[in-house]
């Protein structure tokens, strides 16, 4: 290992989130409601170097694999992450996020006028996508552009 090169332990089971933007990693962590109160070992890795993205963070959690809801929300924080699934060890899966050009029943729409904050019956939220970075969503029955803060207040 040469000087000033960061090694983070191998993990057993579980999950490697990687490549996540630099800076994102504690959004990550809350998107994953993960606290440090349960479960298994967490380990957050900011500002490593990469040769693909010159700097980025690493995710990696012990014992959970993650629902496609988690890893939905994930993509629009973090576009390029890679999620690699360990099992024994070994990379059993791994599946780039991409960034959905339709968001689906992920966020609220913030104006409370919109038909999909009506009440009666639940409308499922679609959202579509302006602009990756940074993220803004336009509601697909207001028009109202949702900003980047918007967004991630809800996760
Ligand atoms: N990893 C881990 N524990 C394991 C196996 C892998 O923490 N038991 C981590 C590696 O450190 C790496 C990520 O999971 O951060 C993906 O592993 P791997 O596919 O072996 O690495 P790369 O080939 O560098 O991945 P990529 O091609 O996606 O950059
Ligand atoms: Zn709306």
């Amino acid at each position: 290992m040469s000087h000033g090169t960061l090694r983070v332990s191998k993990i057993k089971n579980g999950t490697v989130i990687d490549h996540i933007t630099k800076g994102r990693a504690l959004d990550v962590v809350k998107i994953l409601g993960i606290n440090g109160r349960s479960g298994g070992i967490v380990t957050i890795a900011m500002n490593v170097q990469s040769g693909r993205l010159g700097v980025k963070d690493i995710l990696k959690i012990e014992g959970r694999e993650l629902s496609s809801e988690e890893v939905d929300k994930i993509a629009l924080i973090t576009p390029h992450a890679t999620i690699n699934i360990i099992r024994n060890f070994k990379v059993a899966e791994k599946q780039t996020v991409k960034l959905p050009s339709i968001v689906q029943g992920i966020v609220k729409c913030i104006k409370p006028s919109c038909i999909s904050n009506s009440g009666n019956e639940p409308v499922k939220s679609i959202f579509y996508m302006e602009e990756a970075d940074p993220l803004r969503l336009r509601c697909h029955y207001c028009n109202n552009i949702m900003e980047e803060k918007d967004i991630f207040q809800q996760f």
